[in-house]
């Protein structure tokens, strides 16, 4: 029988992706979300399961109800200015609210955990690329709730032997190339969306966030990293869990940066259309460059992405704002 999956934030961006991927590996999934940020229509490739994880007798319950093989980990708040003004809001719901979630893994007999991490922990760099001995010192409320339940699972593991893989994504971007998933924000706030709805006139301008940082072009630089190609990373790391492989840490980037002015230029050529655009200030907690090696992960699970260029990710974007009007 087919290893049942419980994925949380399964109606969100990223989870959905993970979905999919999950469903054409041949698991079986169970996609938990409350819906305050993910959409119902984003369910697709398995079960869905409407529950809040402040919820705790509930997650008790369904870990007795079902045979949970494995959890994937995505349920979050994951905007960076939001976790600034209102960090109680990050700290409940990323880390009291996991720290429900292991428990009823912990009660549900411990099987292996895939966690949504962020590049966020480490804050500014020091050097690029990240690797990940690179020391964590996030910068903001998100991605010091991130590090706590990186530690919290380290703990878990030493306690309760839950064995797990944390994922440090870099900027997960693009969208399902079959057009069935994709990025929606409300609001949106992630430069490809918003660059993608200035093409369509949907907003009149981009506005890029300072361009006098010491760049090239003095726009800030990311390692732009593909949602398909971070939904297979997940999917490896779950079966190295499954076959009995121990606890990981892993940065998911292509190791190469782009600049906000890059991204532009990428989408007018997906698109044929201008991307009007005006400069304003920098954006605080911007680091000017973030770029991660992936090296450990391509040497350990053999992680190799599709899509590593600019190209895919904003075709595949595009493809995805006409298609679903998001
Ligand atoms: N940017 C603009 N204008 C915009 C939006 C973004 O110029 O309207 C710039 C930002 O300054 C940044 C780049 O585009 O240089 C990318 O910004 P995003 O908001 O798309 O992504 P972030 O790098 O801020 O955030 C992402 C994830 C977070 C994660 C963070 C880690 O969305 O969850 O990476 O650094 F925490």
């Amino acid at each position: 029988m087919a290893a049942t999956v419980l994925v949380t934030g399964g109606a969100g961006y990223i989870g959905s992706h993970a979905a999919k991927a999950l469903k054409n590996a041949g698991f079986t999934v169970l996609a938990l979300d409350n819906y305050s940020r993910g959409w119902r229509e984003a369910v697709k490739w398995g079960e869905a399961v409407e529950m809040d994880l402040s919820d705790r007798a509930g997650l008790r319950e369904l870990f007795q109800l079902r045979k949970i093989d494995a959890v994937m980990h995505f349920a979050a708040y994951a905007y960076v200015g939001e976790s600034v003004g209102y960090p109680a809001l990050y700290y409940r719901n990323n880390v009291s609210n996991t720290e429900n979630l292991l428990e009823a893994v912990v009660a549900g007999g411990s099987p292996p955990l895939v966690f949504s991490s962020s590049c966020a922990t480490y804050g500014e760099p020091r050097e690029i690329p990240i690797t990940e001995s690179h020391p964590q010192e996030p910068v903001n409320p998100y991605g010091r709730t991130k590090l706590i339940v990186e530690r919290m699972l380290a703990d878990f593991e030493t306690a309760y032997g839950l064995r797990h893989v944390a994922l440090r994504y870099f900027n997960a971007a693009g969208a399902d190339p079959e057009g069935e998933a994709g990025e929606r924000h409300a609001p949106e706030t992630h430069l490809i969306p918003l660059a993608i709805h200035a093409a369509l006139g949907k907003i009149a301008q981009l506005e890029i966030f300072g361009d006098d940082y010491p760049t090239p072009d003095g726009t800030c630089i990311r390692d732009y990293v593909h949602v398909t190609d971070l939904a297979t990373a997940h999917v490896l790391a779950l079966q190295k869990l499954l076959d009995g492989g121990g606890s990981r840490s892993y940065n998911l980037g292509n190791g190469t940066g782009h600049s906000v002015r890059e991204v532009v230029a990428e989408i007018e050529r997906v698109s044929g259309r201008e991307v009007p655009v005006r400069v304003g200030p920098r954006r605080p907690g911007d680091p000017a460059a973030l770029v991660g090696s992936s090296a450990l992960i391509g040497a350990e699970l053999g992680w190799k992405p599709e899509f590593p260029g600019l190209k895919g990710i904003a075709e595949t974007a595009w493809n995805w704002h006409l298609r679903s009007g998001a």
